[in-house]
Order: structure tokens, then sequence, then C-alpha cells
């Protein structure tokens, strides 16, 4: 029991380590393609304001050093386009401070198509304060989508720069470069700490997972090992059922992930076994 006790110990500190949340995570308009509905064009003058000057930086708030632009519309919009689906966490934006109110009232959405199709709102800008919020950060906690998109009525949408910050779906961390726990269903994690979102899969659990961690709670199902049971037990492979070394091995793992943390965290080891 002794060393059991004492890798539960070891467990615990991972199993914490996980949920310590990272903030960085990717800037993923670097990783698509922009677009925005019409654009601005000022005759004689040779500068751009597409969609991709918003990406390119640098990060101020100054229409000299490039800003992107789109026509005056009734709707217009700015969008970032992804390969695949990403969870979006952050956005920076950094608007112009000569025309700043120009981004009132904005709205900023997510969706897999269109902007005028099946959208999530992130944010929108109801106290009309983007005129004095040059450098905004919003957060958001949605769906995964393919495309976000800055939108707004009978105006513009200039952005100066903009990062968009967030994790393919399937890897979390700093660097978006740690796959979702085994038994996350269908892969889906939080980008800033690791845990489940659509809960967990317990197939090959003995009694079930932890909904945000994916670890199964009471042991696995023979023949498989490992925190998430996503393992081959060689031992019950070699050894079929009669000699215990696989039982003791299943026990061994039911032990440490077996009871809730709460248990490891009321004991004192020193006092029992000290
Ligand atoms: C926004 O960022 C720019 C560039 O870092 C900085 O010069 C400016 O003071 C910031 N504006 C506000 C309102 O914080
Ligand atoms: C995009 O599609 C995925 C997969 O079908 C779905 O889970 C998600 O909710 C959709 N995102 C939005 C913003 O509609
Ligand atoms: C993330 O990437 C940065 C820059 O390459 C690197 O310095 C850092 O150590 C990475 N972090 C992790 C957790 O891999
Ligand atoms: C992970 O982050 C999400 C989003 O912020 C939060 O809802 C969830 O509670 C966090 N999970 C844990 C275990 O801290
Ligand atoms: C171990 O047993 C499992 C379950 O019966 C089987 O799927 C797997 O192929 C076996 N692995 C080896 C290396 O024999």
């Amino acid at each position: 029991m002794m060393i059991s006790r004492l890798q539960a110990g070891v467990l615990l500190i991972i199993v914490a380590a996980r949920f310590l949340p990272v903030t960085a995570q990717i800037n993923l308009a670097l990783h698509g393609t922009v677009a925005q509905e019409t654009t601005y064009t000022l005759s004689g003058s040779d500068s751009s304001y597409d969609a991709t000057v918003a990406i390119e930086g640098p990060a101020n708030n100054n229409w000299e050093d490039g800003c992107s632009s789109t026509g005056y519309q009734a709707k217009t919009w700015w969008g970032l386009f992804l390969p695949r689906l990403a969870y979006i966490t952050n956005v920076k934006a950094y608007y112009r401070k000569d025309e700043a109110h120009r981004m009132n009232d904005f709205r900023l959405y997510f969706a897999n198509g269109s902007v005028y199709h099946k959208t999530e709102l992130c944010f929108r800008d109801t106290g009309k304060q983007a005129q004095s919020n040059l450098n905004q950060s919003i957060d958001c906690n949605l769906s995964p989508t393919r495309n976000i998109y800055y939108f707004n009525r009978n105006t513009f949408v200039e952005l100066c720069y903009i990062e968009i910050n967030g994790c393919w779906k399937g890897f979390w961390g700093e660097n978006c470069t740690v796959p979702c726990p085994h038994n996350c269903i269908d892969q889906h994690c939080h980008p800033a700490n690791g845990s489940c979102i659509w809960g967990c899969d317990p197939s090959k659990c003995l009694q079930g997972c932890f909904v945000s961690t994916g670890i199964c709670s009471g042991g696995c199902v023979l023949g498989q090992a490992g925190q998430y049971c996503n393992k081959y037990n060689l031992a019950y492979n070699q050894t079929a059922n009669i000699f215990p070394l696989a039982s003791i091995f299943q026990f061994l793992i039911s032990d440490l992930v077996g009871p809730p943390m709460s248990y490891y965290v009321n004991e004192n080891p020193q006092s029992k076994d000290g």
C-alpha cells in the first residue's frame, strides 16, 4: 500500500498539472486565409487596405502604418477561414485611433460557413465602447469553428492588427502541441487546460471515467491497462487468467485512479506510515 500511495501522490501532481491553464496558444490567423466583404480603395494611392493587412501588423492604431478596411456598406465583414476546426479562445484587435467610432456596435461571430448562416455570437459591442477601447482583448468560450467574423452595419470594418488565438481541435497547451487526453469524446478538449469538453468515453474502463480528465475511475476492462485503459495489458496477454500478475497490475491501476482526488488530499501518509 505504501508504494501505491506514493504513486498516487505522483499521479495527483500529474493530474493537477494538466489543469494549470496556459494562455498563449497559437495565432490561428497565420494558419488560415482572410477576406472581407469589399475592400476600400483610395484613388491615386498605392496603399492596400486588403484583409491581409490586419494580420501583418504592426500592432498599433495608426492608419498610416496599414489597416485593413472594407468599403462603406449596409452590412460588412472581415473574416478568417481556417482549414479545419479550431477552438478559438481569445481575439486581440487594434483599431485605428483617428476613426475608432466606426467600430462601435461590431459583432464577433463564429460560423462554419457564411456569417449570415448559423452563427454563434462571441461578443457584441453593445455599449458602443469600441472607440474607447482601441486595443481590445476578447475571450470566447464557444463551439469549435472553421471561420470567425468581425461584422458591422452601416460603416466600415477597419482592423490595424488582429491576433486570433486558440488551438486546432484535438490539441491543447501553450503551443497546441499536446493531444487531448485519451477517452475525451471525439478528442474535444479545452485548449487552455486539456479538460474534456464533451465528457469521456468509458468503453475501455471497468467502472467509468472522470468527465474532465478521461481517466478511468475504477480500473480497466480485461486486457487493457494504463490510466486511460488505452494500452494493452501485456501481462494479461501472456498469462491469461491464471498467474496473479495481471490482477496485481489491475489492482495497482485501479488503486491509483479509483478514489476521488479528495481521498488523497485528506490523507496524511506520514502519520499513518511514518
Ligand atoms: C495600443 O497599443 C499601441 C501599440 O502598442 C500603444 O501605442 C497604445 O498606447 C495602446 N493604446 C491603448 C489605448 O492602450
Ligand atoms: C462547426 O461544426 C462542428 C462540427 O460539426 C460543430 O461541432 C460546431 O458546433 C460548429 N461550430 C459552429 C460555430 O457552428
Ligand atoms: C512554445 O513555443 C515557444 C516558442 O517556440 C517555446 O519557447 C516554448 O518553450 C514552447 N512551450 C512549450 C510548452 O512547448
Ligand atoms: C478548463 O477550462 C474551461 C474553459 O475555461 C473551463 O470551463 C473548465 O472548467 C476548465 N477545467 C478545469 C478542470 O479546470
Ligand atoms: C493482447 O490482448 C488483446 C485483447 O485480447 C488483443 O487485442 C491484443 O492483440 C493482444 N496483444 C498482443 C501483443 O498479443
